[in-house]
């Protein structure tokens, strides 16, 4: 199937959800006001990818906003996937930026799964997605 039907009501603030999609991971993470603000007070600061790397919204920059599902930000959706070597970051605010650190380099992301040190080369990618409802995300 390329196309899935993810059902959020469980997903509690301040946890995350792994589905398998296209043989892949894909983190569902439910962020805290925290979080959010603390994604949102870093678009200013020296990213090293600029781009969203979200097809759903092709072509915007790296700003928060552009990389979550909803416009307040809550719903992160990304593929769980290191842009480095491929391994799978650990998550729940882990490495030095609290969001996702790959152990396999030394990759750290921030809480908008943005990349801020280490040898990956990417923001992790957002994957083509959507509400379907309150409680349903479509994937692909
Ligand atoms: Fe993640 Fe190399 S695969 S840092």
């Amino acid at each position: 199937l390329s196309s899935i039907q993810v059902d959020i009501s469980g997903v509690e603030e301040g946890t995350q959800l792994t589905v398998k999609w296209l043989g892949k991971p894909v983190f569902i993470r439910h962020r805290t006001q925290e979080e959010i603000d603390r994604a949102r007070a870093d678009d200013g600061a020296a990213l090293i990818d600029h781009q969203s790397q979200n097809p759903n919204k092709p072509g915007s920059n790296a700003d928060d906003i552009n990389r979550t599902l909803d416009d307040e930000g809550r719903w992160l959706v990304q593929i769980g996937v290191c842009t480095h070597l491929g391994c799978v970051p650990i998550g729940d605010g882990a490495g030095d930026y609290q969001g996702w650190f790959c152990p396999c380099h030394g990759s750290h992301y921030d809480a908008s799964g943005r990349i801020r040190r280490g040898p990956a080369p990417q923001n992790m990618h957002i994957p083509v997605a959507a509400f379907l409802d309150d409680t349903t995300i479509k994937l692909g």
